[in-house]
């Protein structure tokens, strides 16, 4: 294996190393996967208006998240089975993420529990949430949670059925039966039957609560103190129906392009989301970050912090904690560069003027300047 020099290197070797199935269900996104060429083409066309002759001698990139101090603004996205990927799956995550000084949200299917993930050590952690049809089995998971020690929950929208993923429908793919889902081991959820297209995509349809609504945020704080993160907002309709409901903040997420096809990429998203939003609660993003520019053009745009998908379950393929905490490591150089190369010497420091967006071209520019 020759030197690592980004992030996206990992792929190559995941796909390599890991079953068809198993790389397949990591890479893939629904039906035409245009969303998901988006995610990453809609960083592309943005691009920078840096800044010069300033003193960037010193570049600070920690912030505040809910209230928790981190070194900076990337952080861990839910991904489910990360067993799959490594034997050490969550728990190297958890791992690399406390070394990096950064968050982890640990998802609903994850192949460690709660409290497994919890006694990796200290450091910050979400729990990403599905709503169960059994309302009983949410509120046990959420209270599990909470005595872990996570500190909010990113509850997922975008999901009352699963996306159609083509890969995984032609792979019959479902969880190897040595693993289990295991926050729901012992609820008699935790195993995945085999179906004739996804195995996933049944467990959903048998198990998510498609009913899923407003009024189901509002439920979830009655049973829970922890700050809830909506996870799958790309609207300012539902960015001001966030606001009204009690959100502690916003996730623009089109779950990595792997649920509605078709939709815009998040960074393209993320402005109108941050307007509607009016400082009333924190906007973060996800979907394509795979540069320290993206994190860049995510803040610059509005975004208080971002979070990464895929790069974390590639390396965790190719390396283990090791390959994520340098994942973590490339990120933040990254973006440090870029900070130093546009003038930036604290996240306060980006602006709006620090990038041209298509909207910009197409003549609205220069009023804002
Ligand atoms: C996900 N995502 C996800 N989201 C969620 O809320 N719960 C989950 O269990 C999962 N599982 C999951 C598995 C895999 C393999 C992927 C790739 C994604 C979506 C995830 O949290 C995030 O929104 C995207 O991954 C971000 O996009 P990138 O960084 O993968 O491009």
């Amino acid at each position: 294996m020759g030197e690592i020099t980004n992030v996206t290197e990992y792929q190559a070797i995941a796909k390599q190393r890991l079953p068809k199935m198993i790389y397949d269900y990591y890479a893939s996104g629904a039906e035409d996967e245009w969303t998901l060429q988006e995610n990453r083409e809609a960083f592309a066309r943005i691009l920078f208006r840096p800044r010069i002759l300033i003193d960037v001698s010193k570049i600070d990139m920690a912030t505040t998240v809910l209230g928790f101090k981190i070194s900076m603004p990337i952080m861990i996205a839910p991904s489910a089975m990360q067993k799959m990927a490594h034997p050490d799956g969550e728990y190297a995550t958890a791992r690399a993420a406390s070394a990096a000084n950064t968050i982890m949200t640990l998802s609903s299917w994850a192949t460690s529990s709660v409290e497994e993930v919890a006694s990796t050590g200290p450091g910050i952690r979400f729990f990403q949430l599905y709503v169960y049809k059994d309302r009983r089995v949410v509120e046990q998971l959420v209270r599990r949670a909470e005595r872990a020690g996570f500190k909010a929950i990113a509850l997922t929208v975008d999901t009352p059925r699963l996306g159609r993923r083509e890969a995984d429908i032609k792979n019959r793919f479902v969880l190897p039966p040595f693993l289990t889902l295991k926050n729901f081991e012992g609820l008699e959820l935790g195993k995945m039957d085999e179906a004739s297209d996804s195995g996933l995509a049944s467990y959903v349809a048998g198990q998510i609560d498609r009913t899923l609504s407003w009024k189901d945020v509002k439920w979830l704080q009655t049973i829970t103190t922890l700050p809830i993160l909506v996870k799958g907002v790309i609207t300012a309709e539902d960015t001001r129906l966030a606001v009204e409901n009690g959100a502690a903040g916003i996730i623009v997420s089109n779950h990595g392009a792997r649920q509605l096809d078709y939709v815009p990429a998040t960074i393209s998203a993320l402005e109108e989301v941050v307007k509607a939003a009016r400082g009333q609660l924190p906007v973060f993003l996800d979907g394509g970050v795979r540069r320290g520019t993206d994190v860049f053009k995510a803040l610059a745009l509005g975004a208080a912090g971002v979070f990464i998908g895929r790069p974390v379950v590639f390396s965790l393929a190719a390396a283990g904690e090791a390959g994520v905490r340098n994942v973590l490591q490339m990120l933040r150089d990254e973006f440090e560069l870029t900070m130093a190369l546009s003038g930036c010497t604290s996240l306060a420091d980006i602006t709006r003027n620090h990038v041209i967006t298509e909207a910009d071209k197409l003549g609205v520019m220069p009023s804002r300047l």
